[in-house]
């Protein structure tokens, strides 16, 4: 499937969190403490055609202390009836577009790539390549049981 894909960070309205929140809880992704502190962290959602929330993803600063250097966290939940349709792919697909045009255009210019923690087994089993062929995230180390990834904005320095 093809879904929609809606890059809000910095443009949250209280009525999509309360959306979110509820899409979380429902699909029981989080419990309700952690729904309301990760919901500003929303950055982008994925809608199927007649505009159900279908997909959501986060993004926080965290500095990758093997690297040193800070990197969006990427985190992303896909409501069960809808996984296995590339979903995730698309989500984190836009993330790198949308957030290397955020950097290039100077926004939050600490923040040099994009860090997966993969905590799906089957994710890690199925993708078992140092860079993974379609998203280009390199293997960087494992932390807590998973696989750490990350990809470099363009032209992002290290000095
Ligand atoms: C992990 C998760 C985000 C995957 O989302 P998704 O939209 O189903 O993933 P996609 O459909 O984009 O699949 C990506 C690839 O993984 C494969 N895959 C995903 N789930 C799979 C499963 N249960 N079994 C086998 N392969 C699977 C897909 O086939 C696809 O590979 P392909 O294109 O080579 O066929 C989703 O299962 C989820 O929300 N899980 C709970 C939250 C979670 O674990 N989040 C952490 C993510 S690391």
């Amino acid at each position: 499937m093809t879904p929609i894909i809606h890059f809000i960070f910095d443009q949250h309205t209280e009525e999509l969190k309360k959306e979110v929140i509820d899409f979380w809880l429902k699909e029981k992704a989080l419990n309700e403490e952690q729904a309301n502190q990760r919901a500003s962290q929303i950055a982008f959602i994925a809608r199927e055609r007649e505009g159900q929330l279908i997909g959501v993803s986060t993004i926080m600063k965290r500095k990758y202390e093997p690297i040193g250097k800070v990197f969006w966290l990427f985190r992303a939940f896909v409501a069960q009836k809808y996984r296995q349709q590339g979903v995730v792919l698309q989500l984190i697909s836009e993330a790198k577009t949308k957030l290397n045009n955020r950097f290039n255009a100077g926004k939050d210019p600490d923040v040099i790539g994009i860090l997966l923690k993969v905590q799906s087994p089957i994710l890690m089993k199925h993708f078992p390549q140092a860079t993974w062929p379609r998203t280009q995230f390199h293997y960087v180390g494992i932390e807590d049981g998973c696989h750490m990834r990350i990809s470099y904005f363009d032209g992002a320095m290290i000095e």
